[in-house]
């Protein structure tokens, strides 16, 4: 079977690193249930210090620079990452689009840089139109995972349902657009109870998860429920 994927976004969470030291293992204790490549993203100033305590899931960071290095004040870039330990970066998610007016372009080179460094991209795009924008820009998705990831779907905005037919739809005609073998995730209030259905009516590889990663018994559910598929 092909490799699924469970990602938890942690967005700008939780407030202290102790606390993100007792999210970690409970991911870490949920990811052992499964046999879905569980991705845990978390700010990155706690990446390297919960890299100590991995086991199982696998790390990731939530942007990084379109440089590989230099004299860029604040950023990120996809070797340093590496070196403390994510092996995954989401860029493009739609609230640094939304906040930051990211955009396409600098999307496009944030995931050039970090496949340079490397790491695994999680890209996501808002629809069909903007994932035609970001192959005309990267030419290839190989070695990409694309998240179909509709704005007013997102918990905090608005948490529209889309049904699994719907998110199979578009799931669909991403595959057309990215290629081959590319795999399609799903993201946007994917909880305990939607999980399930998502992978299977949804037809996707994996999902992006946001609030329910920071509820540990949620995400412990999603989890179980995600392994019976
Ligand atoms: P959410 O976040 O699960 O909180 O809606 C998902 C996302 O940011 O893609």
């Amino acid at each position: 079977m092909a490799e699924r994927f469970i990602i938890a976004n942690w967005k700008m969470n939780p407030a202290t690193l102790k606390q993100a030291r007792r999210l970690f293992q409970a991911a870490e204790k949920a990811s052992r249930q499964t046999k879905a490549t569980v991705v845990v993203c978390p700010p990155f100033l706690y990446a390297g210090e919960l890299s100590k305590l991995q086991k199982h899931s696998l790390l990731g960071a939530q942007d990084c620079s379109f440089q590989d290095e230099g004299p860029l004040t604040g950023e990120v870039s996809g070797s340093q990452l590496r070196d403390i330990g994510c092996s995954f970066v989401i860029v493009g998610h739609s609230e640094r689009k939304k906040y930051l007016k990211e955009t396409p372009a600098m999307t496009a080179g944030k995931a050039r840089a970090a496949t340079r460094a490397g790491l695994r991209v999680v890209l996501c795009a808002e629809n069909a139109n903007e994932l035609r924008a970001h192959r005309k820009k990267l030419r290839s998705f190989k070695d990409i995972l694309v998240v179909y990831e509709p704005s007013s779907a997102i918990s905090t905005q608005g948490a529209k349902r889309v049904a699994p037919a719907s998110i199979a739809k578009t799931a669909k005609e991403f595959r057309k657009i990215a290629g081959r073998g590319v795999q399609i995730l799903y993201g946007g209030s994917v909880g305990a109870s939607s999980a399930k259905a998502i992978f299977s009516e949804g037809g996707v590889d994996g999902i992006l998860v946001g609030s329910a990663s920071l509820n540990p018994g949620e995400f412990s559910r999603l989890v179980k429920a995600v392994l019976i598929v």
